[in-house]
């Protein structure tokens, strides 16, 4: 791999399923490089990915693609079925009625392969814990482990966080975690970003006064920015940390956060709590 390609890998973002591990851009150009090369590599809907070929770098237009389907997806979410919320409103009202037993609502925005879904739910089984995630191949891994853990208190819904008020009213859900979002650095695509202000006033829609917003990522200009988005929102700031394994490990790690904090990157994290709905 040549320098040139290397950088580049290295300063694109994005996230890449391949055989079910995803890779980021730090640090694992050459794990990406094979992947392409063998062309075994599948993206994550809506990623930006670029086309390289051996010896030569050809750059794409920003495209979005959708995630290839694993061809025994269907049956292995039909054999998860306890867990998952079919996006109609017949489901739904049998869900929301299972709901009223737990205390509490939380949603995971982005669960990807499911670690911290299992251990945040197991640690407090008083609350719902709803992991929407928009890849379906990513989802199903998430499923089989909370399937396989017996845990009682996780469902998933397969949809975009944009679509969350078709779902969810105003003051039902607790508490929203959003875990190393895609960062989507160029300014045209400044919008999809999780913690963007037209996802905020989404979340706003559905969260109960004094409601929290959980966030981490690896992305110091997306946590910077999201810092900003949170005030202006009128979200009131706590526990915000530039390196939150700095003393050791705290709390429950994801999938993408144990991989960077292996690497040494540090992990940035903030909670922040809606006081003004505006
Ligand atoms: C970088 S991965 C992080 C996965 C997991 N949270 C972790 O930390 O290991 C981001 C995940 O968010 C999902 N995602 C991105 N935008 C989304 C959206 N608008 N709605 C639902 N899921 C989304 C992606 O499909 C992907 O699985």
């Amino acid at each position: 791999m040549t320098e040139q390609m290397t950088q580049t890998l290295r300063h694109r973002s994005k996230a890449i399923n391949y055989d079910n591990n995803y890779f980021a851009d730090h640090g694992e150009a050459n794990s990406l490089w094979s992947a392409f090369l063998s062309h075994h590599f599948q993206f994550c809907d809506n990623t930006e990915f670029m086309i390289l070929y051996p010896g030569n770098i050809k750059l794409t237009e920003t495209q979005t693609m959708r995630m290839r389907k694993k061809p025994n997806l269907l049956p292995r979410m039909e054999s998860c079925e306890r867990v998952l919320i079919k996006n109609t409103n017949e489901t739904m009202d049998e869900w929301k009625k299972d709901c009223r037993q737990y205390k509490e609502i939380a949603l995971e925005l982005g669960c990807g392969k499911g670690s911290f879904t299992a251990g945040t739910a197991k640690v407090a089984p008083d609350t719902m814990l709803i992991a929407i995630e928009k890849v379906p191949n990513a989802m199903i891994v998430a499923m089989e482990r909370v399937c396989e853990e017996g845990i009682a208190n996780v469902r998933f819904i397969d949809m975009d966080a944009a679509n969350l008020v078709q779902i969810f009213s105003e003051n039902e859900v607790s508490r929203i975690y959003i875990n190393f979002c895609d960062p989507w650095p160029a300014n045209k695509h400044i919008k999809r970003r999780l913690t963007d202000a037209g996802f905020l006033k989404i979340y706003k829609g559905v969260l109960k006064p004094a409601g929290e917003i959980h966030f981490k990522t690896d992305n110091k200009d997306l946590f910077e920015f999201s810092l900003r988005q949170f005030s202006k929102e009128g979200f009131t700031l706590e526990e915000v940390t530039r390196d939150l394994h700095a003393q050791g490990v705290i709390g429950i790690m994801t999938d993408y956060e144990a991989k960077f904090h292996s690497q040494g990157v540090p992990i940035c994290r903030c909670v922040a709590k809606l006081m003004d709905r505006r």
